[in-house]
């Protein structure tokens, strides 16, 4: 496993809540990666104050004023080269990206996604979980690549779903489960625990004793 940190650039189009958890989770010291920057093609995210806030350099590419898809992400490609960065976390960036920058940044951009992929790709995904009667939903970390939410899967977190429950109590519900989420799969992937092997993502786990199923509605 290598030791230095590695530099984790953070791409976001909104309130930027998982931003957030990754800002806090690599501030311990030893953590395996640091936030270097924080960018945004909306300049109004909410995310980009939160980002300045806990004094981190961001940058707004705001990818309206760009004819096309291809002169905003070499836009992007350049901030992120600016700043030195070797990783990609999109945490609520809702641009679709070109195969081309996926592929720029293949196995070194990661992404989160409120559902247990390959469930529920694309938007509304806890409205149609609930529609569809799902008794466990989540939340997964993946590899991106160029078909929207897939790739390499490096973690997921089961959320139950409970009778009553709306999209927004559910989405709060997996909202927090993505928080703890996405910096252990940051970590895992960032310290080299996780490792790519064409499109599967193979971890160095530490304890199977874990590795117990999880009923929903539980056994007693
Ligand atoms: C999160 O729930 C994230 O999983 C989702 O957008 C939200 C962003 O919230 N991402 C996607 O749907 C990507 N397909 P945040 O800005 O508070 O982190």
């Amino acid at each position: 496993m290598s030791t230095a940190k590695k530099r984790v650039g953070i791409l976001i189009s909104g309130r930027g809540s998982n931003m957030m958890s990754l800002i806090a989770a690599a501030r311990a010291a030893g953590y395996p990666a640091e936030i270097v920057c924080v960018l945004s093609n909306r300049p109004e995210a909410e995310g980009l104050l939160k980002a300045a806030g806990e004094g981190l350099p961001t940058r707004a590419i705001d990818h309206k004023g760009f004819a096309s898809r291809e002169g905003f992400e070499a836009e992007l490609d350049k901030a992120l080269a600016d700043f030195g960065v070797e990783l990609v976390a999109c945490a609520g960036f809702m641009r679709k990206m070109t195969a081309g920058f996926v592929e720029r940044w293949r196995d070194r951009m990661l992404n989160i996604h409120p559902s247990l992929l390959p469930a529920f790709k694309g938007l509304d995904t806890h409205a149609r979980a609930l529609a569809a009667g799902v008794k466990l939903t989540g939340c997964t970390v993946h590899l991106v690549r160029s078909e929207v939410d897939s790739g390499p899967i490096i973690a997921q977190a089961a959320v139950p779903v409970l009778d009553g429950d709306t999209a927004e109590s559910l989405a709060a519900r997996v909202l927090e489960a993505e928080h703890r989420l996405y910096p252990h799969a940051l970590s895992l992937f960032a310290s080299g625990a996780a490792l790519v092997s064409g499109d599967m993502v193979n971890i160095r786990q530490a304890s199977i004793n874990q590795a117990k199923p999880l009923f929903w509605p539980p056994l007693e």
